[in-house]
């Protein structure tokens, strides 16, 4: 898409998060991801907008509102408030904040859920589900939790009761086979690649459900306008909100002709589905394109939990940002791990990285560049000095000259910790240098004045690149380098400016400032900050893990006692343990045995090396659907038996866990089929 001025549009979502308690750093970090990247396309010379905002309706605020004695848009609104006042703090830039109470969303919601009605994509229908009466909430069976065998409610923990509703349904099952060959003629439209495989392995092949869109039990949502017994449910309604905000289905969808399909939905990988699936959908159902990607970051998990406000593990941005400043959590946030993987949010890492990364490797350079050029220059930039060959530095100022390129290929792929680590790699070189290169003893010789001068005006240009690529990340430490290498022009700080190692114009004075960031010590940073962080801190953290191994020793004892464990003999030779052959393998269907309550019956892909049969004994534990696509372990070169008059090609591993539940062995991401185990 290209706007009126011939400028590219880019247009960048965040969900909309629910307002139920304040944003934690798990939403801030979405929310930075999409702010670095729309500034990064804004370098760039694209015409951007990003969107945010809240997802409001729903039981859960309701209910917390009540909690609180209050209405639930007095609830959201104060949380809103908060919300906003938090992107502030983050240097958040967006365009749009929607919130789903608007009328600029509710109009236009109904107005679509009415026309799905009428073209036949809406059907009323009764709905089979359990319902708990004191919070007069359906849940599917799944949704259940089992409480001494019995299914209770997962909020309050009482026993629910079978119960119809009358509800709306999308006929989504319409739409699969549309759904499937998009996706698979589209390989861009889901990143990373792997969860395009999981959308089309575990929901589409096997066959789409289809969609409860309305309520009659829940008050507090967009009623349905032609029959306001009903709400419209979830997904309809928080979904729409990435073209209601640009005004389609009203007069004025300027914003929405000029932007829409958006180019990339930013998601938590726990909504991929809904995306990816639903949202196509949907939007195909109403004619429009398809956002061109969905991309599904992970989770940053707080020990091995996903942080979230329910289990109450929770790290919140406010009494970091307030220690050290929003850009080393940015920097942090983005750097730290692989956008798509999970990493673990820990106050140390945390700490490790802004010492190592911020205030050794980049803080340092900036000061010693700008020391040398006081101190040898008189603080004003030299000339490059064509009589004097400087060829230690040849290399890295060619490595330079091609870091925005490196850069960019990295941020086109959303690999932020990539492009930083590119970037860092300068920033390394740079520092090692000023070690080959001495400048201190090359001041000492006046006939090395050109020389020196040739090393200075490389370092200063290497910062000046490395100052303008990391303004997307780092809102306001760039300015501060500016400002100490005496850069005012405005042209020298943009993405053309790049395009060629050099520009750095003699007679710029510099001005040796404060460090750009404390060197910190992190033991005492860390008491510091658990005092102040209102989760867990790192201390409470390493108890609850020794009362945890505690427990699992108590379950290993209870196991021991129900199951038959087997003598292991103290030792092994070591070639006895190597000719036991255990691979990684994906499940391709998993069936429960007939006339056997302990087992199911796995065909399992192992990559290049084919498919097996394997039985294993675990079908108290697992429900067979929910294994398909997964990945296992399995010894493969045991002798063939036959269980159940079917052969057992090998042997799935499990662990018990602390209630003596068999629970699967599996392996991390990235792992492939086959791939062998030891
Ligand atoms: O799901 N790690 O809202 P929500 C990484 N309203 N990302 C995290 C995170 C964590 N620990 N915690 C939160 C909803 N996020 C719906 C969305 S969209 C039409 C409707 C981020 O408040 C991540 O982006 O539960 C995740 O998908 C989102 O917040 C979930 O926010
Ligand atoms: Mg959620």
């Amino acid at each position: 898409m290209t706007n009126t001025n011939g400028k590219k549009t880019f247009y960048i979502t965040t969900p909309i998060y629910y307002p139920s308690g304040n944003m934690t750093i798990g939403h801030t970090y979405t929310t930075v991801a999409a702010d670095t990247m729309t500034r990064f396309r804004k370098l760039q010379g694209y015409d951007t907008y990003f969107l945010t905002g809240t997802d409001e309706h729903g039981q859960k605020i309701e209910k917390k509102a009540a909690e609180a004695g209050i209405t639930p848009i007095q609830y959201v609104d104060k949380i809103v408030a908060e919300t906003k006042e938090l992107w502030k703090l983050m240097d958040i830039q967006y365009d749009d904040f929607i919130r789903t109470t608007e009328e600029r969303h509710t109009k236009v919601v109904q107005k679509i859920f009415r026309q799905f009605y009428e073209q036949g994509d809406i059907y009323k229908a009764e709905y089979e589900g359990m319902y708990c009466t004191p919070c007069e909430s359906f849940w599917t069976p799944t949704q259940l939790v089992d409480k001494d065998g019995v299914k209770v409610c997962p909020d309050c923990g009482r026993p629910c009761q079978p119960m119809k509703e009358e509800s709306y349904f999308f006929r989504m099952s319409k739409y699969q086979d549309w759904l499937i060959d998009y996706i698979e003629t589209h390989p861009d439209f889901i990143q990373p690649a792997k969860r395009a495989n999981e959308m089309l392995t575990n929901f589409l092949r096997p066959g789409l459900q289809d969609l409860c869109v309305s309520r009659t039990s829940v008050k507090w949502g967009i009623p349905v306008d032609f029959d306001d017994k009903h709400t419209v449910y979830v997904w309809i309604d928080a979904l729409s909100n990435y073209i209601t905000a640009l005004g389609y289905g009203t007069e004025h969808d300027e914003l929405f002709r000029k932007y829409w399909p958006a180019d990339i939905h930013l998601v938590g990988k726990e909504i991929v589905r809904f995306h990816t699936i639903y949202w196509p959908i949907m939007l195909h159902a109403l004619g429009l394109p398809l956002p061109k990607q969905v991309f599904g970051h992970g989770w940053l998990l707080f020990g091995a939990d996903r942080m979230s406000k329910s289990k109450g593990n929770v790290v919140y941005p406010g009494p970091i940002v307030a220690r050290y400043g929003v850009d080393a959590l940015r920097y942090y946030l983005m750097r730290e791990m692989p956008f798509g993987a999970d990493g673990n949010y820990t106050n140390e890492s945390f700490l490790l990285r802004m010492n190592a990364d911020l205030a050794n490797d980049l803080g340092n350079l900036v000061s010693r560049t700008v020391a040398m050029i006081e101190k040898y220059f008189d603080g004003v930039l030299p000339a490059w000095d064509q009589n004097t060959e400087e060829p230690i530095g040849k290399e890295l100022r060619e490595h330079c000259a091609k870091l925005p390129a490196l850069f960019e290929e990295q941020m086109d792929k959303l690999q932020f910790s990539q492009a930083l680590a590119e970037t860092w790699k300068v920033v390394g070189e740079c520092n090692k240098y000023i070690d080959q290169t001495q400048p201190w003893v090359l001041g000492k010789d006046p006939e090395k004045k050109g020389l020196l001068g040739n090393v200075l005006l490389t370092l200063a240009e290497c910062v000046r690149f490395v100052a303008v690529l990391i303004q997307p990340v780092m809102p306001s430490t760039p300015a501060r380098i500016f400002e100490q290498l005496g850069v005012t022009d405005e042209s020298l700080k943009s993405w053309e400016s790049l395009q060629s190692f050099g520009r750095l114009p003699e007679g710029l004075r510099v001005h040796k400032g404060e460090a750009l960031f404390p060197r910190i010590d992190v033991n005492k940073e860390l008491e510091a900050l658990s005092a102040g962080t209102p989760g867990k801190d790192e201390k409470a953290a390493k108890k609850e893990q020794k009362a945890a191994e505690k427990e699992e020793k108590k379950a290993e004892k209870k196991a021991e006692k129900k199951h038959e464990e087997p003598e292991f003999p103290a030792e092994i030779p070591f070639d006895t343990f190597a000719q036991c052959k255990m691979q990684v393998a994906r499940v391709l269907e998993c069936v429960k045995v007939e006339k056997s309550s302990k087992l199911l019956q796995f065909r399992l892909s192992f990559g290049a090396d084919g498919e097996r049969t394997i039985l294993s004994g675990i079908a108290k534990y697992y429900q067979p659907e929910e294994l398909v696509g997964k990945q296992v372990v399995a010894i493969t070169n045991l002798a063939p038996r036959k269980i159940a008059g079917i052969e057992s090609q090998g042997m799935i591993l499990s662990a018990l866990d602390g209630a003596g539940n068999l629970r699967l062995m599996t392996v991390g991401e990235g792992v492939e089929d086959g791939a062998i185990v030891g």
